[in-house]
């Protein structure tokens, strides 16, 4: 998995069992690699620009290898053989997703795009690789995201209490879950930026040393513009009912930064703006479109955001009296959590069993994903 903070590649290794609402999934390893900044560069070279062909067709290629090295690295360093696994997902890194149609030649056209050639991955490995999850769904009519609900429901429904699971990627996005829930009854959608924002402000910031605002430090100094903050809280995506999804050509363009680039403002309070922004459109989201329609007693939160202190701080107030756990809290490392769904969702897929929730993605019906690419035979 390599999400759309493109910070690295996260390989979880996880026993799977069983079938169904019986499916179990047990950790076993989990191992990220950064990547060099060289292949960083490349990956956005080819993220939402005009670009050549060639280079496009070339980040593919390579990424597949990486993710395959990165597979191989996990199992050496767990003291797992190659020969154990039994099948790869691989998400890919998306360079573009477009779940709103646009016209050419006179057709609706709507596309999304995830590099990583499983080939390679596969030849790599020896393993079966089940890639490229996302199109079945969006040519099913759905929005091709978010794809983790169907895995949150499985491992986090509860009886008792209604939870609302919470990654903070690039993008935050969530899955709302009524306590003793079918599974058309999940909400799920993105919520709108979860570091992304205050990712592009701090390599800004630092003049390209910085990736992050390391435990939320930067923000923690600054004064939140609350004008400003409002200013972009009223942006119509947050507004907009869910099914929902979104990601960096909308909150990584440039022209979005902007307002934070004001100079009466301060690196420390532009960032603590950001901050904001991501806590306050979380907990927003919350409140407008899941609280009318279910009891939320915890949020269960997941995603490199979870390390930002001055982001959780924030988020745990304006919850409350929602509980604020993490998914480690119930056994799932918050860092591997995303990379664990693919498995599973790889994993179904492989049986092919449907495994996105319309309710979700506003597909039309339940879609097998994934395209299957099988190794050359051991
Ligand atoms: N110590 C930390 N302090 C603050 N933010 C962090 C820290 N560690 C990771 N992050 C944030 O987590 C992001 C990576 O999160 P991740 O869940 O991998 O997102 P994605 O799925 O988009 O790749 C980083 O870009 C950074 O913003
Ligand atoms: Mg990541």
């Amino acid at each position: 998995m390599s999400g759309t903070s493109v910070d690295g590649i996260d390989v979880a290794l996880v026993e799977i069992r069983g079938e169904g609402l019986k499916l179990k999934v047990q950790s076993r390893a989990f191992h990220s690699i950064p990547y060099a900044p060289d292949v960083r560069d490349a990956i956005f070279s080819v993220t939402n620009t005009e670009t050549h062909t060639s280079r496009l067709s070339q980040v593919h290629f390579l990424l597949g290898r990486l993710f395959g090295e990165a597979v191989r690295e996990a199992c050496e360093r767990a003291g797992i053989p190659l020969g154990k696994l039994d099948l790869i997902g691989s998400h890919g890194q998306t360079v573009y997703h477009q779940p709103s149609e646009s016209e050419i030649g006179g057709v609706l056209v709507k596309s999304t795009l995830q590099l990583g050639e499983s080939a390679l991955i596969a030849d790599l490995t020896g393993a079966p690789v089940v890639a490229d999850f996302r199109p079945a769904d969006m040519a099913a009519g759905g929005e091709g995201a978010p794809l983790v609900p169907y895995v949150d429901y499985l491992l986090f429904r509860s009886r008792a209490e209604g939870r609302v699971v919470l990654n903070i990627g690039g993008i935050a996005n969530m899955t709302a879950i009524p306590s003793a829930s079918e599974p058309h009854q999940v909400i799920a959608f993105d919520t709108g930026p979860g570091n992304m924002v205050m990712d592009a402000l701090a390599e800004h910031f630092s003049g390209g040393q910085a990736r992050f605002d390391r435990d939320g430090h930067l923000a923690s100094e600054g004064q939140i513009d609350s004008d400003l903050l409002e200013r972009l809280r009223n942006d119509e995506y947050f507004k907009r009912p869910p099914p929902k999804s979104t990601g960096r050509e909308k909150f990584g363009e440039r022209h979005y930064l902007e307002p934070f680039f004001d100079p009466a403002l301060t690196p420390a309070d532009a960032m603590a703006t950001a901050n904001a922004l991501t806590a306050t459109t979380i907990a927003q989201s919350v409140q407008q479109f899941v609280a009318p329609k279910m009891g939320v007693d915890e949020v269960i939160a997941s995603g490199g955001g979870t390390r930002n202190p001055e982001l959780m701080g924030r988020l745990r107030e304006l919850l409350s009296p929602a509980l604020l756990r993490t998914s480690g809290d119930y056994g799932i490392d918050s860092d591997a959590k995303e990379a664990i769904a693919f498995a599973v969702l790889a994993y179904e897929s492989f049986h092919r069993r449907p495994a996105n929730l319309p309710a979700a993605t506003g597909a039309r019906r339940p879609c097998v994903l994934g395209k299957i690419c099988h190794p050359p035979p051991r």
